[in-house]
């Protein structure tokens, strides 16, 4: 009978990040030195520290609608500042991510992304192609890089590749192939031509928009992604997905046990530790070793 164990992968090698508390639909967190307060619709338990605590916040994000909204600032906090992150176990794994406080409250960089680095940064070989869709800033093509992969990086966002190429600059790396495209369309293309890769990571959003207006929406291409991925990926190689669209981990099992029956499978959820010892789940995640 097979075993299905689901597994917590916490983001627990962070020194110049904190979850400082959360709760009341809401993050407390420090990027380097600087503390921020925005939603979180994941902390569904009151908050631990008193308000007097969450009020010295540097800046609070304000929703004016479901995604957007605005930073109401509470100190000088500057436009534009780096976050470091220093892998404990891999000395290649040194990023350096540039911040900014965006009005979709994102700032950047997905701490708890910080555990897929790890796996990354360990499984990679020099040399072997990784191919990262939906990338946003790039931390998964980053850990690749600085274990010397040959790495392929697709956003539909111009802007958000530029942003990743200041952060390969910034972590002393280069030679990044950025592709700005719908990765859906990039992705049947990788498969017509044949082209075969180590890795494959996605994070595909709930919704998005390819560069010429492509409706990608993860309801209606979820089975089509997740079978040109599993063509595109060589023996041997692994997949890492993770999605903050509330799919459940067993949904992904099996979702991916039907396209790679045998393949090795290990799901759960993406963690990010509180100060005080609980656990704030940010999204499934699941691991395919082939
Ligand atoms: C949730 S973010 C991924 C975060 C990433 N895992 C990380 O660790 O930084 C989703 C990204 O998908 C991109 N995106 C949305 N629709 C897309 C599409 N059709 N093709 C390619 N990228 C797309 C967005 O621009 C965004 O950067």
């Amino acid at each position: 009978m097979t075993s299905h164990k689901s597994i917590r992968f916490i983001a627990d090698t962070w020194n110049n990040y904190e979850l400082i508390d959360s709760g009341d639909g809401s993050k407390l967190e420090q990027f380097s030195g600087y503390v921020l307060d925005r939603p979180e619709p994941g902390a569904v338990w009151p908050k631990a520290l008193d308000y007097k605590k969450w009020d010295k916040a540097d800046a609070s994000f304000e929703p004016t609608g479901k995604k957007k909204g605005f930073w109401q600032n509470k100190s000088s906090i500057p436009q534009k500042w780096h976050l470091e992150y220093s892998s404990p176990e891999h000395s290649h794994l040194k990023l350096k991510f540039q911040l900014e406080m965006t009005n979709f409250k994102h700032v950047g960089v997905f701490p708890e992304q910080a555990a897929n680095w790890e796996y990354i940064a360990g499984k990679i070989q020099e040399g072997e192609r990784l191919l990262n869709l939906f990338a946003y800033t790039g931390g998964a093509s980053l850990a690749a890089k600085s274990a010397g992969a040959d790495v392929t990086h697709v956003d539909a966002i111009r802007q958000v590749i530029d942003w990743t190429r200041i952060n390969m600059e910034l972590s002393g790396l280069d030679g990044i192939r950025w592709v700005v495209e719908d990765a859906l369309k990039f992705l049947k293309r990788e498969v017509k031509r044949g082209n075969k890769y180590k890795a494959v990571v996605l994070d595909p959003p709930t919704w998005g928009l390819g560069p010429k207006h492509e409706k990608w929406k993860l309801d209606n291409h979820l089975e089509e992604i997740v079978e040109l991925v599993a063509e595109v990926v060589e023996p041997g190689g692994f997949i890492v997905m993770n999605t903050y669209s509330g799919i459940p981990p067993t949904s992904l099992e099996t979702l991916w046990r039907r396209v790679l029956p045998k393949a090795k499978l290990t799901s759960g959820e993406l963690c990010l530790p509180g100060k005080d010892g609980h656990l704030l789940s940010t999204g499934s995640l699941i691991r395919i070793e082939l």
